[in-house]
């Protein structure tokens, strides 16, 4: 990993910190995309201390803004020759009443879908000017219980519920990766993965039944050491650069839901973030340009 740059996003906690952390110890150029000041701060510091060179930055965005998005990605872009790695990793849960972000998109899917699309676009350039690029989605096996509706995926008809919205959230996750590893060019690959169940900040203010279930649970979770090991293997292993639009657990590639499987969904959720968002990425070649 000597001389790969790895963009990471919420990289001040959790699984994001240990990821980051690794890949600084084997020698990657780490650039740590966080929200909050003074936690990324302690982390880097964290890190700094262990990974035996000082090639670690900190650029800031809260990923539920599409401004804060766009001028964190300018930064980048300005700031390094190339991505070698990108991990979406940064996420939430929000309780069972209804918040939107900053463009008025609904919280859960704006931070997890919206976010790692958007970014990923705009650092498209730099990854596809790396050697070797290798984009990875920190997706979730709560996709499996997800009601996924392509037309209510920011859930303004059916009735709130912040585990369910999760859920859909993490199975676009997958979606995004299985379209957008069909649509990169043949050096970059991209994959998502389910860490495990990780006793991290995750759920934290969660306030719903689910919140305190999740915090009962948190001794008999895995570590956040434990839980970057897929990250980090998809980082770093010869399997996690050649594979691609696949859906990993425990390190290996498995099957998601037929929901996550469906190319329709796939390419579907592609065109509703593009018009989202309105950008234009990856545009499938027309039958007679192709
Ligand atoms: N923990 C689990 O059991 C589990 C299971 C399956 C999947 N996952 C996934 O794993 C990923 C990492 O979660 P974790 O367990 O490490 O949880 P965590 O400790 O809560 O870390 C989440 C990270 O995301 C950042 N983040 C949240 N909202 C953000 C925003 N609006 N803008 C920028 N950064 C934001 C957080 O920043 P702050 O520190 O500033 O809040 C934090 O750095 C998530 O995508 C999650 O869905 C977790």
């Amino acid at each position: 990993m000597k001389d790969k740059i790895c963009v990471i996003t919420g990289a001040n906690s959790g699984i994001g910190k240990i990821t980051a952390r690794e890949l600084a110890k084997q020698g990657s150029h780490v650039v740590m995309l966080c929200r909050n000041e003074e936690k990324a701060e302690q982390a880097k510091e964290e890190i700094l201390r262990i990974c035996g060179h000082s090639r670690v930055d900190i650029i800031l965005a809260d990923l539920a803004s599409i401004e804060q998005i766009r001028s964190a990605a300018e930064r980048v872009n300005k700031e390094y020759p190339k991505i070698d790695v990108l991990v979406n990793n940064a996420g939430l849960m929000t309780d069972n009443k209804r918040n939107t972000t900053e463009d008025g998109f609904e919280m859960t899917f704006g931070v997890n879908h919206l976010a790692p699309f958007l970014l990923t676009q705009l650092l498209l350039d730099k990854i596809v000017a790396s050697e070797q690029g290798n984009i990875i989605n920190v997706s979730s096996e709560a996709h499996r219980f997800a009601s996924f509706d392509l037309t209510d995926l920011q859930y303004e008809k059916r009735k709130y519920n912040g585990l369910k919205v999760y859920c859909s959230s993490k199975l676009c996750n997958i979606l995004f990766t299985r379209e957008l590893g069909k649509r990169l060019p043949k050096h970059v690959v991209t994959n998502a993965l389910h860490p495990g169940a990780v006793a991290s900040n995750f759920g934290s203010g969660v306030s719903s039944f689910f919140g305190i279930v999740f915090k009962l649970a948190k001794p008999f979770m895995i570590s956040a050491e434990e839980g970057a090991e897929t990250s980090i293997y998809l980082a770093t292993s010869d399997e996690g650069w050649t594979a691609s639009g696949k859906y990993f657990k425990e390190k290996k590639a498995v099957k998601p839901n037929k929901d996550a499987s469906s190319d329709y969904n796939a390419q579907r959720l592609w065109e509703v973030s593009e018009e989202l968002l309105q950008v234009e990425f990856l545009p499938k070649k027309s039958a007679s340009s192709a």
